[in-house]
């Protein structure tokens, strides 16, 4: 039996989770989706659906036994920075409350392994770039702060329950699977590259760039941009390792390239062969000037190398599972 065997992916139906869980049967595993359909509605052809809270402790149980789940991967959860500083006891219930209750039961009927999606938000405002694991852990925001409390709950249950777990730290996420059948999809969707997409076909206003005048060559934020796909891959192999027997830790995911708000525009514009009609508007609130990886760690520890993150082959994919 591996970890592999069975996965129990929460929050399957959201962007990150459907392509894991696409992944994960394209390899050759069972999927049992745990999901309430509250902020994705991506149902992942050949995973059976288990429709709920993961909070929900006799549910859980129940599908952990019924399908003799072989490891959980835990993508459940709010992602919106500014709604967590609107809304903290949102971010709090949903994000902690309800995964210390996923984990009560994880305890107590296996598995003994477990992912769980963390975020570059654990560091806030960096103190330097590229960001290693071991850099200084100061979220700025409560989403950032619910993400840091899990992977502290799991390095206690590691120590005193023998959980074995990996948390992953991702950069921005971003593309779609190149077939084109799943898409980022949130609503409201806040996130860059759909909304440059969208605004240059015409589907929505046009893009405000969030600042110009930040420390950065061209004065708009860098960030690093990491294929869904790469994402997907590094959870397999995370699986793999806990297999081996430690847990690993907490390890950054991104392609260690940092791109501009302005430069993302610029490739934009030449793959879609349109502009991409943008104003400048003022700073948002909590955005760190530069956010890049360095992801060493991922190479050394899970063989990990982003295939499909170099930026026009994002957009690439972004662009036909929109179109
Ligand atoms: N941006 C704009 N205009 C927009 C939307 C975004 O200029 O309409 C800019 C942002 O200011 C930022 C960049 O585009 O510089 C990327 O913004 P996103 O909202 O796409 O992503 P974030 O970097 O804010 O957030 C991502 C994840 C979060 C995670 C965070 C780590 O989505 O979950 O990285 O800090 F917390």
């Amino acid at each position: 039996m591996t970890a592999r065997d069975t996965i129990l992916v929460t929050g399957g139906a959201g962007f990150v989770g459907s392509h894991f869980a696409r992944a994960a049967l394209d390899a050759g595993s069972k999927v049992v989706v745990l999901d309430d359909f509250s902020g994705g509605s991506t149902e992942v052809p050949g995973a059976v659906i288990v429709r709920g809270d993961i909070a929900d402790r006799a549910l859980v149980g129940k599908t952990l036994a019924a399908h003799r789940v072989t490891s959980v991967v835990h993508f459940a959860g709010k992602i919106a920075v500014n709604e967590s500083v609107r809304d903290p006891a949102m971010y709090f219930d949903g994000n902690v409350v309800r995964t210390l209750a996923l984990l009560d039961v994880i305890r107590e009927h296996g598995p003994g392994v477990m992912l769980f999606s963390s975020t570059a938000a654990v560091y806030g405002t960096p103190e330097r770039t590229p960001i290693e694991e071991h850099d200084r852990l100061a979220p700025i925001n409560p989403y950032g702060a619910t993400k840091l409390a899990i992977e502290h709950a799991l390095a206690g249950y590691g120590t005193a329950y023998g959980l074995r777990w990996a948390a992953l730290r991702y950069f921005n996420a971003a593309g779609a699977h190149p077939d084109g059948t799943l898409r980022e999809n949130h609503e409201p969707e806040t996130h860059l590259i759909p909304l440059v997409i969208d605004a240059a076909l015409g589907r929505r206003p046009p893009l405000v760039i969030f600042g110009d005048d930040y420390p950065t060559p061209d004065g708009t934020c860098i960030r690093d941009y990491v294929h869904v796909c790469d994402l997907a891959a590094a959870h397999l192999a995370a699986l793999d390792r806990l297999d081996g027997g430690a847990s690993l830790g907490a390890i950054n995911l991104g392609a260690s390239t940092g791109m501009s708000v302005k430069q993302i525009i610029g490739v934009a514009e030449r793959v879609l062969g349109r502009p991409v009609r943008h104003s400048i508007g003022p700073r948002r609130e909590g955005d760190p000037a530069v956010l890049l990886a360095s992801n060493a760690l991922a190479a050394r520890v899970l063989g990990w190398r982003p295939e499909r993150s170099s930026l026009e082959t994002i957009l690439d994919d972004a662009i036909r599972s929109r179109t």
